[in-house]
């Protein structure tokens, strides 16, 4: 799974199968931008992917700066096309070497990235360098204990291929605690990610997103063969939203 985000295609695709309405990005970001009490906070992400936190944190915490770090060029490509703000550097790294001064930021965002860390202690040790004293850290994931997205109902093997590589609880939060972070709180959001199963079933014909390419091309239809016909059934008078639970481990840094 290594750099798979280095391809062109997904990199071109990401931003329209994993984008959120208006109204749960906001409601993201506010939870995100609560666990500071900086009135113009400093912001990186880590993982910054096509910049969609990116903007939103610039627009709607009123963030001095908001720093997007990724690995992958054609990722940070698409974000300084799709979410440019006069507030957002991207810049190429990785979590494990944030190419910035130490001490310089209020709050981290990790989005759906831990689990493509090679070393969560390494890059626990640089947020901490890169955070300042107490400032934030706020890792948005799944935790393995609780893999029951939608995704998994249609592409069942998917669960069994993700419950070996993302992290439970207890491990995130040891690696963070063996960087000297302190654990705030553990909670878990969930808002729309989009208006019906119609609307699901269309975004993922694209196959947006890293795990995916563990599939068989035969795997792939047949997940999507049965998530179209549900999707049919849907009735278009009364569309069902599916919604997306993650969880939230937010830390304080030493
Ligand atoms: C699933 S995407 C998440 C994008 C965005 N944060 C979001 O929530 O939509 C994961 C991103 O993490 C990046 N990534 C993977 N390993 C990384 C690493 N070691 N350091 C920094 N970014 C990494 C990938 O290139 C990809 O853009």
């Amino acid at each position: 799974m290594a750099r798979v985000y280095d391809d062109e295609r997904l990199a071109g695709v990401y931003q329209s199968g994993n984008e959120m309405p208006d109204r749960s990005l906001r409601d993201w970001t506010h939870l995100i931008g609560s666990f500071t009490d900086r009135p113009t906070p400093a912001v990186v992400e880590i993982g910054a992917g096509t910049g969609m936190f990116c903007s939103a944190m610039a627009r709607w915490l009123n963030a001095s700066t908001v720093v997007g770090v990724d690995t992958s060029v054609p990722m940070l490509t698409q974000a300084r096309l799709l979410n440019a703000h006069p507030s957002v550097r991207y810049v190429v790294g990785t979590a494990e070497s944030v190419p910035t001064a130490s001490d310089r930021f209020d709050l981290a965002l990790l989005s759906r990235v831990v689990h493509h860390l090679p070393d969560r202690v390494r890059a626990a040790r640089e947020l901490a360098r890169v955070l300042r004293p107490g400032g934030a850290v706020v890792i948005r994931t799944t935790f393995r204990e609780r893999l029951d997205a939608l995704v998994y109902d249609y592409w069942p093997r998917l669960r069994e291929l993700d419950a070996q590589r993302f992290p439970s609880r207890s491990e995130l939060l040891d690696d963070f605690a063996a960087a000297g972070f302190t654990v705030r709180s553990v909670t878990s959001f969930a808002r729309p990610v989009t208006a019906s199963l119609r609307d699901y079933h269309a975004r993922m014909t694209s196959r947006p997103q890293s795990k995916f390419t563990q599939l068989t091309a035969a795997e792939f239809q047949e997940g999507l063969r049965r998530l179209r016909a549900d999707a049919q059934e849907e009735p278009t008078t009364r569309p069902v939203p599916v919604i997306e639970r993650y969880d939230v481990a937010v830390l304080s840094a030493p």
